[in-house]
């Protein structure tokens, strides 16, 4: 079978889907349509796209790529279920084999495709061993259901421990100015050769806005300078930290804006400086970013 990826050759940036929901009322170049969304995502180059049965729009994002499902690197999550409430903190995990198994079918039926490229537990659990999940996924890929195992929201051990089992193609972690916790996983991510995908690139959208704040003014500054939003440079600084760590990075950032994702594509191609660099971390270090 042909990897989804190699270490080597990672896809250069993703795009998360978590937001996108149908919206019919609202046509034109700014559309939340999911069929523009993906054209655009592939006449950019990007190919990775990320859901999750969580997201609850595997089957919009089915209808979405349906007519081009051989060029894209579909991705999707198990192990978070929400509870009745209707809240955002009622979720619980299940990451038993069993589950696995169901979840996999359901999403496979959802998306309405025979295999998903990457598929990740999306919550570690303090129940299920990570073997008896990752042995389970392991058993999709025999069975040609999935084509690769993921990790998301996971410890360093849980990594080594699921990748002993099983290769691990791709750890998905938050990494932004503002979430940096990821970084003390990089080396063992390197040393085993996973990719880490880097979700939520800008903050959830807090960088896209810039703001009053020292950071919010150095992304504004540097933007000034590179006839850039302040949005395209928090996005540019994750690639900067793959580039110059030498490690496969993927930054995920979420739109479901046509406009949005041609600006998030761009931002790939936007080099910063050393300097720019150091001027960004002081920033979003200072005890007002904390
Ligand atoms: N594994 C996990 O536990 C986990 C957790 C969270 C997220 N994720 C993944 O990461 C992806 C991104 O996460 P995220 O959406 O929370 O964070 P994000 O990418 O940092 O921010 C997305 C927000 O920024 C806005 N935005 C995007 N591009 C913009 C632009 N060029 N200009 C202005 N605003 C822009 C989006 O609104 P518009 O839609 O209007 O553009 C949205 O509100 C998700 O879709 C999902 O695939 C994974």
């Amino acid at each position: 079978m042909t990897p989804v990826w190699t270490y080597d050759r990672p896809p250069r940036q993703g795009l998360g889907l978590m937001r996108l929901r149908s919206d019919p009322d609202s046509p034109g170049p700014d559309s939340r349509d999911a069929v523009a969304l993906v054209d655009a995502a592939l006449e950019s180059g990007i190919t990775l796209l990320d859901t999750a049965e969580m997201y609850g729009n595997e089957e919009l994002v089915g209808r979405a790529i349906a007519s081009r499902r051989d060029e894209v690197t579909l991705c999707s999550k198990f192990g978070i279920r929400w509870g009745d409430s209707g809240r955002f903190d009622d979720w619980s995990v299940h990451a038993d084999a069993a589950t696995v198994v169901s979840s996999c079918e359901g999403s496979l039926r959802r998306l309405g495709v025979e295999t998903i490229d990457l598929y990740y537990l999306h919550q570690r659990s303090e129940e299920t061993p990570i073997e008896e999940t990752v042995t389970a996924m392991a058993d999709l890929v025999t069975a040609g259901k999935i084509r690769a195992v993921g990790l998301s929201n996971v410890t360093v051990e849980d990594v080594r421990r699921a990748h002993a089992v099983h290769p691990v193609l791709a750890v998905q972690e938050e990494w932004s100015l503002v979430s940096r916790d990821v970084e003390e996983m990089l080396p063992t991510l390197g040393e085993l050769g996973i990719t880490l995908v880097a979700h939520s690139p800008t903050g959830h959208g807090v960088l896209h806005r810039g703001g009053a704040t020292p950071l919010g003014a150095a992304l504004a500054d540097v933007a000034l300078v590179r006839g850039a939003s302040a949005g395209q440079v928090a996005l540019a600084w994750v690639h900067e930290q793959g580039r110059r760590r030498g490690q496969p990075v993927v930054p995920l950032p979420g739109t479901t804006s046509v406009g949005h994702l041609r600006d998030n594509a761009a931002a790939a191609d936007l080099r910063l400086s050393d300097h720019e660099l150091a001027r960004l971390d002081r920033a979003a270090l200072s005890p007002r970013e904390r």
